[in-house]
């Protein structure tokens, strides 16, 4: 498996390629691509740790190179937030950067499966999945947003209210990747029970747990770390499936049947071509379904923006 990571300069590029270079199945390639000059230096510092995953790295205003031959794209490319931002300010900047690249991509390495980091999720996948049909190859099961990180955090903070190792909590997040839309299905994890009082401060706590890190690093940028480590996640876990494992499910932002919306979070299970099944998420309680229904406005306009973003 060849693995491209664009935007490989920057704080989640460099996170990611440091747990791919030490996590990626034996034998598997590992390109990074950044506009900044530094990148061949990044991919040279990583390529000095013992594993058996060969490293590249590419600088300039050409990904090509990094694309070629590409199974997996790993998106972080863009600008991120300062505090006081919304994850739909940095529309302007990185909806041009996506564009882009879901060009050069369609040229490139049109079968590659693409996971989607740079914000606003909710509308870069759209555009990405526009331009990608423009130039007909656009295949809805190659095609991710990248909402991991909202699972890792729901994890970690049921797991410390509670008490509980977060490897025994799990916790399907559906929706979008931005306030209101991202909602954790509290009522589905397993051997932990809440109370109204819980659920009503932990569902806005992990909403808003991007804006934590913003305002903690004070005009330093946005979660890059934690960022890196769910990325990682979810790109391995398409890895291994498209390897031919079975059974790999994770969450994430693709085009379903449009219940909803025409892109969606739910669980998915990957398999061989990307998307195997976008699953069921289950039944919701009331509060979660008072939830859902409230989203649907703001998702819905972010899906549009992308989509006339594209058509211009
Ligand atoms: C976050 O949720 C960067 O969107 C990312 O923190």
């Amino acid at each position: 498996m060849k693995v491209a990571v664009i935007g490989a300069a920057g704080g989640i590029g460099q996170a990611l390629a440091l747990l791919l270079k030490n996590g990626l199945p034996a034998g598997s390639d590992l390109a990074l691509y950044d506009i900044a000059p530094v990148t061949p230096g990044v991919a040279a510092d990583l390529s000095h740790i013992p594993t058996p995953v060969s490293i590249k790295g590419y600088g300039g205003v050409d990904p090509t190179p990094a694309l070629e031959g590409a199974d997996v794209v790993l998106i972080s490319a863009g600008v991120a937030r300062k505090p006081g931002m919304d994850r739909s300010d940095l529309f302007n900047v990185n909806a041009g950067i996506i564009k882009s690249l879901a060009e050069k991509i369609a040229v490139v390495c049109p079968k590659a499966c693409v996971g989607i980091i740079t914000n606003p999720v909710n509308t870069t996948v759209a555009i990405a999945a526009d331009v990608l049909k423009k130039a007909g190859v656009y295949d809805k099961r190659r095609l991710f947003g990248i909402t991991t990180l909202d699972i890792i955090r729901s994890e970690t903070f049921v797991a410390e209210l509670k008490g509980k190792k977060p490897s025994d909590i799990q916790v399907p997040v559906i929706g979008g990747h931005s306030g209101v839309t991202i909602l954790p299905l509290l009522s589905q994890v397993e051997g932990v029970e809440f109370s109204e009082e819980e659920i009503k401060a932990l569902t806005p706590r992990i909403q808003n747990a991007g804006t934590e890190v913003v305002e903690a690093k004070a005009g330093g940028g946005s979660a890059t770390l934690s960022m890196g480590q769910a990325a990682y996640r979810f790109g391995l876990s398409l890895v291994r499936a498209l390897q031919g494992e079975q059974g790999i499910v994770e969450c994430a932002y693709v085009e379903g049947d449009g219940k909803h919306a025409r892109f969606f979070a739910q669980p998915v299970l990957l398999g061989k071509e990307g998307v195997e099944e976008v699953m069921d998420y289950g039944k919701l309680s009331t509060f979660e379904q008072e939830a859902l229904n409230n989203m649907l406005d703001t998702l819905t306009s972010d899906i549009t923006l992308g989509e006339e973003f594209a058509a211009k």
